[in-house]
């Protein structure tokens, strides 16, 4: 097997031979050998070889997986759009140019930096029943990011390389809608067509996130509704993708999907977590004690965590949708009860019956209800680096409401998981450690709802 191809050094010959099922390709160039993985022998002519190799010679390709997560668990003909999507988002990482762009999107178009906020009558509220121990407890404000959520972060980033690499139509799938409004309005500012599928049917997302509807449809985005949940509007996404693999970006909002989504997602949202620590050494000169996160996809709590990784002392704390409890079949709890599976392209922690068959997940925050996972939070809860817990609808209600009424912010219900799960850490942590909450969304889409389920409205 040997081929000549045009590489950003010329021409050259590129040798192959077969290693655990991967093709490894020889380039020479003068004394000089660089070994690369490719993809497959069939397609290794139409890669775009001169985005392989960068100015120093390294390949440009990001890790695959996260130990056994993760991957490219797909039919061979989507193998080379996804590798050269993998090429696309490593050569705008490492260009100067489309990082200043980003940097500058992010700042006067998102609204970043978010501030640090001090909840001082949430850390009064705890510290009032526990003897007045308890832990000074902040917020990672996303929630007044542009849109709302911290979905804009990747939103903006994704569309601007779906622009940079040539593409004209967006297609997105969105579960509580935040993604699918981020999209919306980064293609309405990028010119880009914007197609967005949301589940619907028997009180799906779309009757149940409307007013996201409507801010799609007013950004000229189009709305299409599948028939079930978010997972379900994520597969019909991807077989619009499919048949449309020239022409359309597919732009997926969560850490999920085959390689390189779950990497490229959570980085464009590791902008969280290098803020916060910047924020907490300015607040307090160290670092925060405790990081919380919701958890559906893991988008956001990566976004937070990352950065604090190789921090053995800062615990790392993600929070699932236990619905209506654990032991009943109405929750989304794929850390708690879910097994390793693999489902939308990529192996991660899945919730699924004996058979394997995916089970519905649950919850009364639509954003949460995926049953799969991110596969890198997969690894880290195996490799014991973040734990994991889970709380109940009930439970995120009543977080939801408390926040309004104590800091006289909205959380979203997403975020309400995040913030419920304070009554099982407080009491556990000494007086004055520093917990960061990441309020990941605006509560305003939930409002009506949340006044529905509310006794008395009162
Ligand atoms: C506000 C908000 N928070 C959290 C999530 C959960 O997603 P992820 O776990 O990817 O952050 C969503 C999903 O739609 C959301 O809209």
């Amino acid at each position: 097997m040997a081929f000549n191809v045009e590489t950003n050094f010329g021409q050259g010959k590129v040798f192959g031979r077969k290693l655990h099922n991967f093709p490894i390709f020889r380039y020479k160039k003068g004394a000089n050998v660089i070994f690369c993985v490719a993809i497959g022998p069939t397609q290794v002519p139409q890669l775009p070889w001169k985005l392989i190799f960068n100015e120093k010679e390294r390949p440009l390709l990001s890790n695959e997986k996260f130990g056994i997560y993760g991957g490219k668990f797909v039919p061979e003909t989507l193998i080379s759009s996804l590798t050269k999507l993998d090429y696309e988002f490593y050569s705008a990482l490492h260009d100067p140019q489309f990082q200043m762009e980003l940097e500058v999107a992010l700042r006067d178009y998102v609204g970043r930096e978010t501030p640090l906020h001090f909840a001082q009558r949430l850390t009064d509220y705890y510290k009032s029943i526990n003897k007045g121990i308890g832990p000074d407890i902040y917020l990672k404000r996303e929630d007044l990011n542009h849109g709302g959520a911290h979905k804009i972060n990747n939103a903006i980033a994704q569309a601007m390389l779906a622009k940079r690499i040539g593409f004209k139509n967006v297609v997105v799938s969105t579960g509580a809608g935040q993604h699918g409004v981020a999209t919306a309005a980064a293609c309405a500012k990028l010119s880009l067509e914007c197609t967005i599928f949301m589940g619907s049917l028997d009180m799906g997302d779309m009757e149940r996130q409307p007013s996201n509807v409507l801010l799609m449809k007013n950004l000229g985005a189009k709305v299409k509704s599948v028939k079930g949940s978010f997972k379900d509007a994520m597969s019909e996404g991807i077989r619009y993708w499919v048949n449309n693999l020239d022409k359309t970006y597919f732009l997926v909002g969560a850490t999920i999907g085959s390689h390189p989504c779950p990497t490229m997602i959570r980085e464009f949202q590791t902008i969280i977590g290098k803020e916060t620590r910047k924020q907490a050494m300015e607040k307090w000169g160290g670092k925060p004690h405790v990081l919380v996160a919701c958890v559906g996809s893991g988008s956001n709590a990566l976004g937070l965590f990352h950065e604090f990784i190789q921090d053995d002392h800062v615990r790392l704390i993600g929070v699932e949708a236990s619905g209506t409890g654990l032991d009943s079949d109405q929750h989304s709890a794929a850390m708690a009860r879910g097994q390793v599976g693999v489902y939308h392209g990529a192996m991660s922690y899945l919730l699924q019956d004996e058979e394997g068959q995916v089970i519905v997940p649950y919850s009364i925050s639509v954003g949460l209800e995926y049953p799969g996972v991110s596969p890198e939070l997969s690894f880290l809860k195996d490799k014991g680096r973040i734990e994991f817990s889970t709380v109940t609808d009930e439970e995120a209600l009543e977080a939801y409401k408390r926040l309004c009424r104590l800091e006289g912010i909205i959380p979203s219900l997403e975020a309400s998981h995040a913030i419920a799960f304070l009554d099982k850490l407080c009491y556990t942590l000494k007086d004055g450690e520093k917990v960061i909450i990441n309020l990941s969304g605006h509560g305003e889409k939930d409002a009506a709802f949340v006044f529905n389920h509310t006794p008395n409205h009162e």
